[in-house]
């Protein structure tokens, strides 16, 4: 039967509301024989050669370009299935395509990121709009997976489990960054914001932003405790809110049929121009600032999701009152829609993840090859100096000895090696020198060394037994 993550695991004191995270249950490097060099979505041959910001770029207009679901995904939210709302222009909405500046983008492979993600589970935190993230997530993976069930376990909201490939991702709703108290009196009138720490009020009380950050730290600090080095985690970052003339309660909406245009960003996000959702940048700066030297990464879909005005489920959200009690809903995304290229970019960073791990897995074997080579020759160098033989000379030598006295060789060697070094066994000794004999065409002369001046006799060698 398949295991699903403990519910201990997604227990959070400290809760961040705009967090992801993926856990693996066994080592990244057993990845490589996982994914099928040469698939579409083996993208590790391309990468790390050439680098490229997969966050910076612009949105192209394909008209053959088709959504991977539909609106029977049984793991759609009513309020988001814009197809079965009917929104408008749902076919335009989905034909933009995501080009980052210097790399090719391919669209996620549900079956090689299942296949990539074998046996291991994957975690979602966060509020709605993660839950926006995952629905699309499911999606699209169960693209690769048709017999894809839902998920439900205590202490998690929801999710999925895919039985041919073993894999269950879960989504842990979690609306608040910091465990907190309700009770009026923390909530003094003369400072409505009063940070805690430790059950007291954190003195001077602190400003927002320096709140924020303090509470992020805590949260780093948590993550970075409770799951280990080999669980890989991201952070994504802000989801921009695009309610246009008026926040989300004072009549804003979204019925644009286009994405912004690269120079109306900065009039819609920049702080100083004061507009709709004017803190997410500066969250983002602060939130990049605080990962900086944490093993967390960076999934930075601001930007790009920045564009995407028109993709919003607006005024269609399935239910007739919605509009008028909640108004528009400029916040999540309408699915399938944006999400589906956040998921694209999340496999494709975890495939730049897994090949960072095999490169560096790939020289440390490098190099110990490297060091055992060099270890060969020295100890070879030795052997030389005490049977008191040049290294052409010894390697005559060993090839005319017979295996009994290249046995007396080598305990007689290690006899008086032990003495300078820690103990070798002579069968060490006798493999490394084979192995040194039978992988080196260059037999001259090695450094000489005096360090084992009496030796050579031992054996019956000395410097003229050859000659
Ligand atoms: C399924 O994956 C879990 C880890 O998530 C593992 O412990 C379990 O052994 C796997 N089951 C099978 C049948 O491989
Ligand atoms: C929103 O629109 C409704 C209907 O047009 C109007 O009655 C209401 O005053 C508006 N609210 C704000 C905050 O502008």
């Amino acid at each position: 039967m398949a295991s699903k993550p403990s519910p201990k695991l997604i227990a959070w004191l400290i809760i961040p509301s705009c967090l992801l995270i993926f856990f693996y249950s066994t080592l990244l490097p057993l990845y490589t024989t996982t994914r099928t060099p040469g698939s579409p979505t083996s993208k590790i041959p391309l990468l790390p050669s050439a680098p490229c910001d997969l966050f910076k770029g612009h949105w192209d207009f394909d008209p053959n370009r088709k959504p991977m679901y539909d609106s029977t995904c049984p793991f759609h939210r009513n309020a988001w299935n814009c197809i079965k709302n009917q929104r408008e222009n749902m076919g335009r909405i989905n034909s933009w395509k995501w080009v980052p500046e210097r790399c090719d983008l391919n669209r996620v492979d549900p079956g090689g990121f299942l296949n990539l993600m074998r046996n291991r589970n994957i975690g979602f935190v966060g509020d709605s709009l993660n839950e926006n993230f995952l629905v699309s997530f499911l999606c699209v993976l169960r693209v690769g997976d048709g017999g894809a069930k839902k998920w439900k376990r205590k202490g998690a909201w929801r999710g999925a489990y895919f039985p041919k490939f073993n894999v269950t991702v879960a989504y842990h709703r979690a609306v608040l960054l910091a465990k907190y108290e309700w009770g009026y009196d923390k909530f003094p009138k003369e400072t409505p914001l009063v940070f805690y720490k430790g059950g007291q009020p954190i003195h001077p009380s602190l400003e927002m932003m320096d709140g924020f950050k303090v509470v992020v730290e805590n949260m780093l600090a948590h993550i970075e405790k409770v799951f280990p080095q080999k669980v890989l985690k991201f952070w994504r970052l802000q989801s921009p809110r695009h309610f246009h003339g008026g926040d989300w309660n004072q009549n804003g909406s979204c019925l644009f049929d286009e994405p912004l245009e690269e120079f109306q960003l900065d009039l819609w996000f920049d702080p100083s121009n004061n507009g709709v959702n004017k803190e997410a940048r500066k969250w983002n700066h602060l939130i990049e600032e605080t990962l900086k030297g944490t093993s967390i990464r960076t999934l930075d879909l601001t930007h790009l999701s920045e564009f995407r005005a028109d993709a919003h489920p607006a005024i269609w959200l399935g239910k007739k009152d919605a509009v008028s009690v909640w108004g528009q809903d400029c916040m999540h995304w309408c699915l399938p829609g944006v999400p589906d290229t956040w998921e694209t970019l999340t496999d494709e960073m975890l495939a730049i993840e897994l090949s960072l791990e095999i490169k560096k897995l790939n020289f440390n074997i490098v190099q110990r090859e490297e060091a055992l080579e060099k270890s060969r020759e020295l100890l070879f160098t030795e052997m030389c100096n005490f049977a008191g033989l040049k290294s052409e000379d010894l390697k005559k030598k060993w090839r005319r000895l017979n295996e009994e006295e290249r046995w007396c060789l080598a305990k007689g060697f290690v006899a008086e090696w032990s003495a300078h070094f820690h103990p070798l066994s002579a069968r060490s000794v006798k493999e490394m020198v084979e192995e040194y004999l039978g992988q080196s065409n260059d037999f001259s002369d090695p450094v000489s060394s005096k360090m084992f001046p009496d030796l050579r006799k031992l054996l019956g060698f000395n410097r003229n037994s050859e000659e």
